[in-house]
């Protein structure tokens, strides 16, 4: 019999490389969808025909329970969230419930259904949780590379939330018994990256300049530092946690770092553009508190688990900029279907 997992956020980039993912390894797979008429579902079921959606919000306890009720997944991906950096200072109060207690939410709803710490009657089978944390937890870093002992500094309401979940996903574990962990994952991009992120505000509009479309590039601090990977590599990552022999919290990331100013270079390259010509810095997209670097120290996955990034920067990038161009050029693949 192959395993049944269930996640949330199954429309979003990560979602959908690991509905693929698993997919492919021989799972059933189940989407947790959230609203009525969400407007994502006709999209997720055109890209992914495969996998099954269930109703369910991370805000509602009972819809939790509910949906492990009907699905009985093995494992359980969390990776419904409020993602965005900027947001969690304009809605810092849904951006705790989502993010930070959502988690609760999901591992509250499965200690309940498979009925673990209730005494005496007998636990149903383990289901295994993954939670997706982030380098977003280092935030003001207290050294550099980052890995799973460095402490964590937050800098913004979504990075406050995520540690929260993080923290508690461990407690859970401890006082449990439940094989839950985290993946620290670093940025991770793809074709598929919603446009309010850097790399794909960055490659699209790369896009739009080399097709004429666009005059110019209004960008925040070019000075940030991140750990850029390909989320198709990230995402097996998440499955291989949930299949080692303990339950351990993984940092994920490449282990390079390249600035904003980096990125606008690579991708105005790609099209034989330089960058200086059309890229204006604009304060309306500093932050309030920024994470200025990043990088990833994934020595334990690599060791542990034997996961390591496939792909550079340049190729990831590169990729990038070719998908945008193709999807204006009216020539894109199912694969660069607009989903985030
Ligand atoms: N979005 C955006 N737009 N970012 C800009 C811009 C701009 O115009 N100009 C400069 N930046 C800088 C930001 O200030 C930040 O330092 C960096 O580019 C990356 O921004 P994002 O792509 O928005 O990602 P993030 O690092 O804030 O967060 C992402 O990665 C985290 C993992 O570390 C998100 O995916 C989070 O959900 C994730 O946890």
């Amino acid at each position: 019999m192959g395993k049944r997992a269930l996640i949330t956020g199954i429309a979003g980039q990560d979602g959908t490389y690991l509905a693929e993912h698993l997919l492919e390894q021989g799972y059933e797979v189940v989407g947790l969808m959230r609203g009525q008429q969400n407007p994502k579902a006709p999209l997720v079921r055109a890209l992914l025909p495969d996998v099954q959606l269930v109703q369910g919000d991370l805000l509602d306890q009972g819809s939790l329970i509910a949906a492990l009720e009907s699905v009985q997944p093995d494992e359980v991906y969390n990776l419904g969230a409020v993602s965005f950096v900027p947001l969690s200072w304009q809605q810092p109060a849904l951006t705790t419930e989502t993010t930070g207690l959502g988690p609760l939410r999901m591992l509250e709803a499965i200690r309940i259904v498979c009925g673990i710490g209730e005494g005496s009657r007998s636990p149903r089978p383990g289901v295994s949780f993954y939670q997706a944390s982030t380098s977003e937890m280092f935030g003001l870093v207290n050294g550099s590379p980052q890995n799973e002992q460095t402490p964590f500094h937050p800098r913004s309401p979504y990075g406050v939330a995520k540690a929260y979940a993080h923290y508690i996903t461990q407690n859970y574990r401890e006082s449990y018994g439940l094989f839950a962990v985290s993946g620290i994952l670093f940025n991770h991009e793809s074709p598929r990256r919603g446009i309010e992120f850097v790399t794909r505000k960055v490659t699209m509009n790369v896009a739009r300049i080399a097709l004429g479309m666009e005059q110019k590039l209004r960008l925040g601090n070019l000075d940030a530092q991140r750990d850029w990977g390909f989320a198709g590599d990230y995402v097996k990552a998440m499955h291989m946690m949930l299949q080692a022999d303990a339950p351990k919290d993984y940092v994920i990331g490449t282990g390079v770092t390249h600035s904003v100013r980096d990125l606008v270079r690579v991708a105005f390259e790609r099209v034989g553009l330089d960058w200086e010509k059309y890229v204006e810095v604009d304060p309306q997209f500093f932050r309030p508190a920024e994470v200025d670097t990043l990088r990833a120290d994934p020595a334990r996955a690599q060791e542990v688990l034997g996961w390591r990034a496939e792909t550079t920067f340049e190729e990831l990038i590169g990729s990038m900029v070719d998908a945008d161009l193709a999807r204006l050029s009216g020539s894109c693949s199912r694969e660069y279907l607009e989903i985030a």
